[in-house]
Parts: C-alpha cells; sequence; structure tokens
C-alpha cells in the first residue's frame, strides 16, 4: 500500500521532469532558431534610382536599412551625384568617387556598405537647389525594413514556450512538495 504510494510519487515526479525537461529542450530550440533568424542582420542591397525619368529625385528619397545593408545607386539620367550632407559620428561615408565636384550619367552605379546606425543625408550638387535630396536611417536593431514576420511569430512562439515552461516548472514545485511527502513515508517503511 505504502510502496504503492511511494511508486506513484516517483512516476509522477518522473513525468514532471520529463515534461520540464522537454520544455526547456523547446525553449532552448526556438532561441536558436530565432538567432539562426535574425542573424543575417543586414547584408542585403537597396537600390536608390538617381534622376529616375529625368526627374530631379532620388527614388526613394527616405529608406531605412538595418546595418550592414549595401545601398546601390543606379543613375538614370544624366550629370547627378551623390553627396553627403550629414552622418553619424564615427562614421566616414564619402559619396560617389570625387564628390562633390565630380557628376555621373545614366548606367553609372554607385555602391555603399552602411553599418553604423543612425541617420545620413545626401543631395546632388548640380541639383541640391532643386530639392534633389535623400536620406538614409540605419537602424540599431534592423526596425522598418522587409521583413518582420517571422522573427514576430518565432518571439509569439518563444513566449508561449516560456509560459508552458514556468507553468511546468510551477507544477513540478507544486508535486514536490506535497507529492514529497509519499517519499518520506516510504522511506520510514
Ligand atoms: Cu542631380
Amino acid at each position: 500500500m505504502t510502496d504503492g504510494e511511494a511508486d506513484e510519487s516517483i512516476t509522477r515526479r518522473g513525468f514532471i521532469l520529463g515534461s520540464a525537461g522537454a520544455a526547456a529542450a523547446g525553449a532552448a530550440g526556438t532561441a536558436a532558431a530565432q538567432e539562426g533568424g535574425s542573424g543575417g542582420g543586414g547584408g542585403g542591397t537597396k537600390t536608390v534610382k538617381v534622376g529616375p525619368g529625368g526627374n530631379l529625385t532620388f527614388e526613394p528619397s527616405e529608406l531605412s536599412i538595418p546595418p550592414g545593408t549595401t545601398v546601390k545607386w543606379v543613375w538614370e539620367s544624366n550629370t547627378h551625384n551623390v553627396v553627403p550632407e550629414s552622418q553619424p559620428e564615427g562614421s566616414s561615408w564619402q559619396g560617389s568617387k570625387g564628390a562633390p565636384n565630380k557628376t555621373y550619367d545614366s548606367g553609372h552605379t554607385y555602391s555603399h556598405t552602411f553599418d553604423t546606425p543612425g541617420t545620413y543625408e545626401y543631395f546632388c550638387q548640380p541639383h541640391k537647389s532643386a530639392g534633389m535630396t535623400g536620406s538614409i536611417t540605419v537602424g540599431s536593431s534592423g526596425g522598418g525594413s522587409s521583413k518582420p514576420a517571422v522573427p514576430s511569430s518565432a518571439k509569439t512562439l518563444g513566449i508561449a514556450t516560456s509560459g508552458a515552461l514556468v507553468f511546468t516548472l510551477g507544477l513540478a514545485y507544486f508535486f514536490m512538495k506535497f507529492g514529497g511527502d509519499y517519499g518520506e513515508y516510504g522511506e520510514y517503511e
């Protein structure tokens, strides 16, 4: 009789600890998946059209990117350039080669990879007074970029898993506290 109770207690504990272990493993797996998913950060390339259709504009004129993203300016009309107006401390962006004096024509491309978070403002020297300006915001956590869907769902899964883990540990605590009596009686037997 008492032996039976003790066995039941052990079985319960085994089940609970097993569940907690599974939940912990699940949480760890989710964390690893999250790291793998967001580890890329930037690394992509965004294109900005320079003077599309002969207009004195950069398109898009405002761009938000995660650090490590390469911006590629593609000239679609003549006598434009990319000249930094302001940039975050610690970065040394020069703009298109020879800026601000040299300009380039349709077909030219210029790329720069932005690593330092902050706001970069730039203009086209010949057309600054015509409003040919642009800005690039480099976020510190990749905010405002293309695909937040995958990370946020992974985050939700992580929260759900954490909740399950807390619940399971709570149950384990309950059974260890109250279920522990069985074990003690078993020892005295
Ligand atoms: Cu221009």
